[in-house]
């Protein structure tokens, strides 16, 4: 199993090399709860919005369109997927409003990437899962944001309400993707809301299938 570094990057690329081709075609069908989440933002006008791991560029080229006159930044461990991201943008012609960069969200300094030390929104979607120091990035998000600002998260659930089988086969074939859903990402997050004096809101959807959290930063 891959961890932080060029050894994390290697593995992530090894992952989306092909993958990146079908991924937003694919992944509309199991990645729930992410435009929910773009719903929610809704970042101050003439704000900046952070996607911490935002692989392929959906999200954000998807809010860049919904929130006019908001700056959007994001980076990825994933060379191939910024690749993609990169070509996408363009394509929407949005390259004056997007800005993408490689980085680790265990290990980033945002003022370093976009020479932009904090932002209105910063939004992690089904990423917690696959970065093994999942804490870390949590809270090197939470750094990113603004006083005042929030962090959106939506990612795998614990898929309470499913039959034991199928839970049993989704967390089997995840695992081929290193994707690990976080059972005691509420807890942490409570802890970090606790400990930081920030206001959480965290939601079960689709009977446990995936979580949607936001934390309000005082
Ligand atoms: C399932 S994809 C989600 C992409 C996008 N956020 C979305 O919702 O479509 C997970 C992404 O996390 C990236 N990733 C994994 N570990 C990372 C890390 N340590 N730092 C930054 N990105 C990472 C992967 O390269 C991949 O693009």
């Amino acid at each position: 199993m891959a961890h932080s570094g060029v050894s994390a990057a290697a593995h992530m690329d090894a992952i989306y090399r092909y993958q990146r081709y079908i991924y937003d075609a694919s992944r509309k069908y199991y990645l729930l709860g992410r435009d929910g989440l773009l719903d929610e933002l809704a970042p101050p006008p003439g704000g900046t919005v952070l996607e911490v791991a935002c692989g392929t560029g959906r999200n954000l080229i998807k809010a860049a369109r919904r929130y006019p006159g908001v700056r959007f930044y994001g980076f990825d461990i994933s060379k191939a997927m910024l690749d993609t991201a990169r070509v996408a943008i363009a394509r929407k012609g949005l390259s004056d409003r997007i800005v993408v960069a490689e980085a680790d969200a265990a290990d980033f300094s945002s003022e370093q990437l976009f020479g932009v030390p904090a932002f209105d929104r910063v939004f992690i979607s089904y990423a917690l899962s696959m970065i093994p120091p999942w804490r870390g990035a949590l809270g090197q998000a939470l750094g990113a944001v603004a006083p005042g600002g929030r962090l959106h998260i939506v990612d795998f659930g614990q898929q309470q309400g499913y039959p034991r089988w199928l839970k049993a086969g989704l967390r089997a074939w995840l695992a081929k993707f290193s994707v690990e859903p976080r059972a005691e990402l509420e807890a942490e997050l409570r802890k970090i809301a606790a400990e930081s004096g920030a206001s959480l809101d965290f939601h079960r959807m689709f009977r446990d299938y995936a979580h949607r959290a936001v934390l309000i930063k005082p």
